[in-house]
């Protein structure tokens, strides 16, 4: 086979770093060959804040996933968040030359070129431009023209930018690691890659993926995105409010959040009280598991209420997005999607990461869905190259060493699930 086939995935999120390494097969399915998962403090809301603590956690995540796959690392796709990620959809005519012909691949091309023809300010940086539709001779919503004749050729296509600042900074983060970033996924895009089913990219549905620090939403309809935004607002928010309520140091809260807390507190044994231990307090302090319930419910109505607002833009309006498809972490929060069918009145799930085999028991969770949404992205929209050393590959035929690798990233990705808890985001003030 060949062994260009590998790539590295990192997604650098607001509480840990997680890469994973990927190959495609002569099969053509995607399996993971390595991963690992480290904590992160350098982060706050999906953006650099302590460069030099993220690289510190990168260069560890990226050592650990080689070591696991047995190979070494030297390149790798990042994904990429925060509030400064905007998008819009356009429609750019497509120069061509007169006359009525069929449209070629060489068209096609011109087309992307064409809708990525923006006049940008100066910290903007082009990321994505992602075809939709296209219009022949004013007939719209042609989704592949490909051998069409037409004499005039439009296309709309969506386009997402961001700050030279903010992606500059996670470039130098990941290469003072020691790798070189070969390209950046927005993670709406990546996390809807890894959870959204074909028939929900087709008729429409909303994916939120709520992380540590942010909510990245991608909205789908016809196959194609049509729109993304980042909300600064996840799981830390959460512990924060707890943190502040009860007057608690910010580890307990995460713990209490985690292992108590409930976005439905009226669905909550109302008496059932909580005894805690916080390292700030010389008393244990006890606190009802309704009353924890209460701060958690405010902040999930109020996250639910920011996804609104971005979901009431014009051009969304004929979009139908009855379902959303939630996923990250903070997601499963007990009670969130109770909460959510009631305030959204949509069909609502939680998702786990689809597409890659051989993921270690324990990773399949709904934190990992932009880990490998990044490694499914870049597999299938992005031009084919090698993110690994070869010479370093220790296995030699097709199927060798799946199995071995696959027990041991189980071990070893297991161990380092459990014994870590998200740390503080740097802002110390809840949003
Ligand atoms: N069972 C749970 N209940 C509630 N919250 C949880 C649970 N498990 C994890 N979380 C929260 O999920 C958040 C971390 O989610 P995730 O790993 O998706 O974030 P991240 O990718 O690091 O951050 P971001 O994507 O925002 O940059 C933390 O705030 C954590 O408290
Ligand atoms: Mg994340």
């Amino acid at each position: 086979m060949s062994q260009g086939n590998y790539r590295v995935a990192i997604d650098i999120g607001t509480t840990k770093v997680c890469t994973i390494i990927v190959r495609k097969r002569a099969d053509h399915r995607v399996e993971v060959c390595g991963i690992s998962i480290v904590p992160c403090d350098g982060m706050s809301k999906g953006m650099v804040a302590e460069s030099a603590s993220v690289t510190v956690a990168i260069k560890e995540s990226v050592e650990a996933a080689a070591a696991d796959a047995g190979v070494e690392v030297n390149a790798v796709y990042t994904g990429l968040t925060g509030s400064h990620i905007e998008s819009k959809n356009r429609w750019a005519n497509v120069p061509r030359s007169e006359g009525m012909r069929p449209v070629t691949d060489l068209d096609l091309s011109a087309a992307k070129k064409a809708a990525g023809a923006i006049d940008l300010p100066d910290d903007r940086r082009l990321l994505h431009v992602i075809p939709r539709s296209y219009a022949l001779d004013g007939l719209h919503g042609v989704r592949n023209p490909l051998g069409m004749h037409t004499g005039e050729l439009h296309i709309e296509s969506h386009v997402i930018t961001g700050s030279i600042s903010k992606i500059t900074k996670l470039h130098n983060a990941v290469f003072d690691a020691g790798v070189r970033v070969s390209s950046m996924v927005v993670e709406p895009l990546a996390s809807a890659d890894a959870v959204l089913t074909a028939d929900e990219r087709e008729e429409g549905a909303v994916l939120v993926d709520v992380g540590g620090g942010t909510s990245d939403i991608a909205v789908y309809h016809d196959g194609s995105v049509v729109h993304t935004a980042v909300i600064p607002v996840g799981g830390f928010q959460f512990s924060n409010d707890l943190s502040i309520a009860f007057a608690i140091d910010f580890e307990s809260a995460e713990r209490l959040k985690i292992k108590h807390g409930t976005a439905a507190p009226e669905l909550a044994g109302m008496k059932e009280e909580i005894t805690l231990h916080p390292t700030t307090m010389s008393q244990p302090l006890t606190i009802s598991k309704r009353e924890i319930g209460q701060v958690l419910k405010e902040r999930t109505s109020e996250l639910f209420r920011m996804i609104q607002l971005k979901l009431e833009e014009p051009h969304l309006a004929d979009i139908p997005t009855d379902r959303i498809v939630f996923t990250g972490g903070g997601a499963k929060l007990d009670g969130f999607l109770n909460i959510a069918k009631y305030i959204f009145q949509r069909k609502v799930r939680l998702a786990s990461p689809r597409g890659l085999d051989g993921m270690p028991e324990g990773t399949n969770d709904p934190a990992y869905s932009a880990a490998v949404g990044i490694a499914l992205w870049g597999m299938r929209n992005l031009p084919a190259e090698n993110h690994v050393d070869e010479r370093k590959i220790s296995h030699t035929s097709e199927n060798s060493g799946t199995a071995t690798l696959a027990n041991k990233q189980t071990a070893g990705a297991l161990s380092m699930i459990r014994g870590w808890l998200p740390k503080r985001d740097k802002e110390t003030a809840g949003t």
